[in-house]
């Protein structure tokens, strides 16, 4: 297999964002020879020679993209702006995988006022967040299930996304506060910008036109 190659390399994110990512891209004219939904390969040649698809943990796309090992990617942004955009052009919101970044909190819990704690993945938005609010909030970093943390009494609250409310929901919590809304972004490589200019302005074109047909279809 060979991936150091002169290709031009987009990192995609891994999960639901890939499902609601393909049909974009083959509306840009970009497809995957290999169905990527099935195989357990993590680099795949499209229909255009000179295009290929890497797919990561989305937590991973923009470092890959930052440093240029890929030059364009896809993902969630949320993860944006949990790690910063430096190094990254940010194009244009596919305006897929659309979800909410809140606060939440076990049903009927009120503060006393006092600190609180909370858990979350996302600890530099949480701790801007709660600055801005002017509340004092000891931050827990976990990496998954953080609907666990309230019911086991390990934070008084999480700040996750929220798609459906669902999992909120089964879990005996209900939503607080918004802190964004969340799709995800097609992010560039600064210097691929530079270097690759025509080849990735035609793309960011074409998925320009994809979103907006998509977008149409849908009320
Ligand atoms: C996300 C998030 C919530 C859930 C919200 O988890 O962390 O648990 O989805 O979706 P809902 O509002 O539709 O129930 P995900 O499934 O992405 O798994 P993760 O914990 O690995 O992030």
């Amino acid at each position: 297999m060979d991936t150091m190659n002169d290709k031009l390399t987009i990192a995609l994110t891994k999960g639901r964002i890939l499902k609601e990512t393909l049909p974009l891209l083959a509306c840009a004219g970009i497809e995957s020879l290999e169905d990527i939904n099935t195989s357990r390969k993590l680099v795949f040649d499209t229909n255009r020679p000179e295009v290929q698809l890497v797919v990561l943990r989305g937590t991973d796309v923009p470092t890959y993209v930052r440093f240029g090992a890929a030059d364009m990617g896809v993902v969630g942004k949320d993860i944006l702006m949990e790690q910063g955009a430096e190094g990254l052009y940010e194009p244009l919101d596919l305006g897929i995988a659309r979800c909410r970044l809140m606060t939440a909190a076990r049903v009927g819990w009120q503060s006393d006022g006092a600190r609180i704690r909370v858990a979350t993945k996302f600890v530099n938005i949480a701790r801007n967040y709660f600055a801005q609010q002017g509340v004092q909030a000891d931050l827990i970093k976990l990496y998954g299930a953080l609907e666990l943390a309230p019911i086991m009494n390990l934070a008084d609250q999480i700040v996750d996304i929220v798609d459906t409310g669902n999992t909120l929901r089964a879990n005996g919590m209900e939503p607080l506060q918004e802190i964004a809304a969340v799709s995800s972004r097609l992010v560039v490589n600064k210097a691929a910008m530079r270097s690759r200019y025509a080849a990735i302005t035609q793309i960011i074109g074409d998925l320009t036109a994809a979103v907006q047909e998509a977008q149409s279809a849908t009320p």
